[in-house]
């Protein structure tokens, strides 16, 4: 089942801002992935800056600079949306105090965070990590696990599940012959997915600001086949709002 035209698509995960982090190197590159997005069918983009020791991002300067980016879109005519957020570091996450977690949460509700798994396979302090920020009142969303996978990932990532996180894989990683596409497709068949985002970093290189195609192989798992539109808008929407998600499959 492919998803059904004219819906409008959310991306949780993009490096959209001009000059913030290793993503877009400037506002023509901005611009140039919001016409990506637009060309995709996406409408919504979260901004998701590396919060990140090795990325120099204030915090406090991104509410701003996302409403920077806003206007400049509206000016331009493109009719592209873009969200607070942030993609942070696990180990990092112990560190921030509560003030600066919200201004990082997807929507800037206070309510969702994209969590990016420390170097190396998942294990225990990623589990460690999301109970901590549940404790907080904050839940989780793990970013690309394809890129953390050991031997045990379908564990790793069921006790995650388990836990209340939510996971998120990169839409590029799922198509193109992709070798990590068949061990996704096979944790989405376990319920183990959720989300799909573009992760992209520029317009220049690597990944383009799209999701599409990901979903629509990942609709090509049964389990997953009736909810494109969740997937794809409803609990995208909902994470922005910052409200629950029950999760429909
Ligand atoms: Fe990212």
């Amino acid at each position: 089942m492919t998803l059904p035209a004219g819906l409008g698509l959310i991306d949780l995960h993009a490096h959209v801002l001009p000059g913030i982090d290793d993503g877009a190197a400037d506002l023509d590159d901005s611009l140039a992935m919001a016409d990506q997005a637009l060309e995709d069918g996406i409408t919504v983009v979260c901004a998701t800056p590396h919060i990140h020791d090795d990325h120099d991002v204030e915090i406090d300067a991104l509410a701003g600079q996302v409403d920077a980016l806003n206007r400049v879109l509206r000016d331009a005519g493109r009719p592209l949306s873009i969200a607070r957020g942030g993609e942070l570091s696990a180990p990092l996450a112990a560190r921030l105090d509560d003030g600066t977690l919200r201004a990082v949460t997807l929507g800037g509700s206070g309510r969702w965070v994209l969590v990016e798994p420390g170097p190396g396979p998942m294990d225990g302090a990623l589990d460690e990590c999301v109970d901590a920020l549940h404790e907080r009142g904050v839940r989780c969303i793990v970013a690309h696990p394809e890129r953390h996978a050991g031997a045990d990932a379908a564990q790793r990532l069921t006790a995650l599940v388990e836990r209340g996180a939510l996971v998120q894989v990169t839409a590029a990683f799922l198509t193109g012959g992709h070798g990590a596409a068949p061990v996704m497709l096979d944790w989405a068949a376990q319920g183990l997915v959720h989300l799909v985002a573009s992760d992209a970093h520029s317009s220049r290189a690597g990944r383009p600001l799209a999701i599409r195609a990901g979903l629509d192989a990942l609709l090509s798992v049964p389990r997953l086949a009736a909810h494109g539109t969740w997937i794809a808008r409803e609990a995208p929407a909902a994470i922005l709002a910052g409200d629950d998600v029950t999760v429909p499959f």
